[in-house]
């Protein structure tokens, strides 16, 4: 059985008073910087705020978006009815043993601060998902997953207020339905759950680490980040870091949300076909027997790689990193996106779904 979270968000501060904005400027709540504007915007610091909310009038029958830290969405237009911002907050050791610490996190913590905390007290599992963008409530919703990690391998159960009745369900894995940058929240459970609190089993003092991965190796063999030729969780840490400040811009420099794209999987008949005309196409076979080609690579042989189209492009350093040089609107990004989608499925015969939820 799951263990009751004692993370409860101020249930008994009757004092709070819950922060809620009209017509609400959205530019800095989401990392392209795009300026659009909330109707009603909450803050959420507490379950209360929730059920405060959930009592409203008519609050059942409209729009609504929970935002978390808004580093995978692209605005095309102001958002109706209310932006739920979750800002719970909140780590929590609720067991452990000779082998394994049980932490539970409120929602609205920023995902790097919790990679930090349990680097920490040297507890393994989120060392390869350093500095991804975003808060730990979104992070289930896509499986968030970099340099052979995903969100899921750490994962316990999670915790959400279902909107429509204002009850309390608990997921586990199972109910997640894990997929690539893919769970039940972005499918059939769309917009229906608040994430209060998400559980991670993870492995004290680890001696085994996952640096195969990319540059990883390489990484660390052309740093001091081991300590004295040891293998440490820091090191990896800093070593994913390292990697992804020298290809991925700093959202807070340039606005972006990543990879906009996923990376297609295609079957091994279409893939012999490409590798006759393009012999060097990278490829990453699959449990399935699919390939995996990286999009960023069929966006680059296109020539959209560094390209600027007005106010918005792909970045420099990588084709899959669609950016706003300054003033970018939603519809704009989403215009040069369809463009990149149709190159790509007219010269490669292939199509590349957006990683990024569009709204
Ligand atoms: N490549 C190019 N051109 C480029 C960049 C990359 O051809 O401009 C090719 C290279 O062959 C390279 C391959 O693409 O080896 C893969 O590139 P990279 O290692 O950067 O990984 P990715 O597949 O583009 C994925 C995730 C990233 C994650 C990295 C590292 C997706 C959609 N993206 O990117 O996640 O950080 O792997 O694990 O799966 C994100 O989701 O926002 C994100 C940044």
């Amino acid at each position: 059985m799951y263990p009751v979270l004692k993370i409860r968000y101020g249930v008994y501060n009757l004092q709070n008073r819950m922060n809620i904005q009209q017509n609400f400027s959205l530019q800095p709540y989401n990392t392209f910087g795009i300026d659009v504007q909330a109707q009603n915007f909450a803050t959420i610091t507490t379950d209360t705020d929730l059920f405060t909310l959930l009592k409203r009038r008519h609050f059942e029958q409209q729009n609504k978006l929970i935002l978390g830290g808004g580093s995978n969405l692209l605005f095309t237009k102001n958002v109706e009815g209310w932006v739920l911002y979750n800002q719970l907050k909140g780590i929590e050791l609720f067991d452990e043993d000779n082998n394994y610490a049980y932490i539970c996190v409120g929602g609205g913590e920023v995902w790097h601060h919790l990679v930090q905390y349990t680097i920490d007290r040297n507890w393994g599992g989120l060392e390869n998902l350093s500095l991804i963008p975003g808060s730990v409530g979104a992070a289930p919703m896509q499986n968030i997953g970099a340099y052979g990690a995903e969100i899921k391998d750490t994962f316990e159960y999670l915790e959400a207020i279902h909107l429509p009745t204002g009850e309390r369900h608990l997921f586990t894995h199972r109910d997640c339905k894990f997929g690539y940058r893919e769970s039940i929240f972005k499918n059939e459970l769309k917009n229906q759950y608040f994430i209060t609190t998400v559980a991670f089993k993870l492995t004290k003092n680890p001696t085994a680490f996952n640096t195969t991965y990319g540059a990883i190796n390489q990484t660390l063999e052309a740093t001091n980040y081991m300590n004295e030729g040891k293998l440490t969780l820091k090191a990896v840490s800093k070593a994913v870091c390292h990697i992804r400040q020298s290809k991925l811009p700093d959202p807070k420099v340039l606005g972006n949300c990543g990879s906009f794209f996923k990376n297609p999987e295609i079957n091994t008949a279409t893939f012999e076909q490409l590798k006759m005309q393009y012999p060097n196409i990278p490829n990453y076979l699959q449990a399935n027997g699919n390939i995996k080609i990286p999009a960023a690579w069929l966006i680059e042989q296109c020539g959209f790689k560094g390209k600027q189209i007005g106010n918005t492009g792909t970045h420099r350093d990588h084709a899959l990193v669609l950016v706003n040089y300054g003033n970018a609107n939603g519809a704009e990004v989403w215009q040069l996106a369809n463009n990149i989608q149709q190159s790509v499925a007219e010269r490669f015969g292939v199509i590349i779904q957006p990683e990024v939820n569009i709204l």
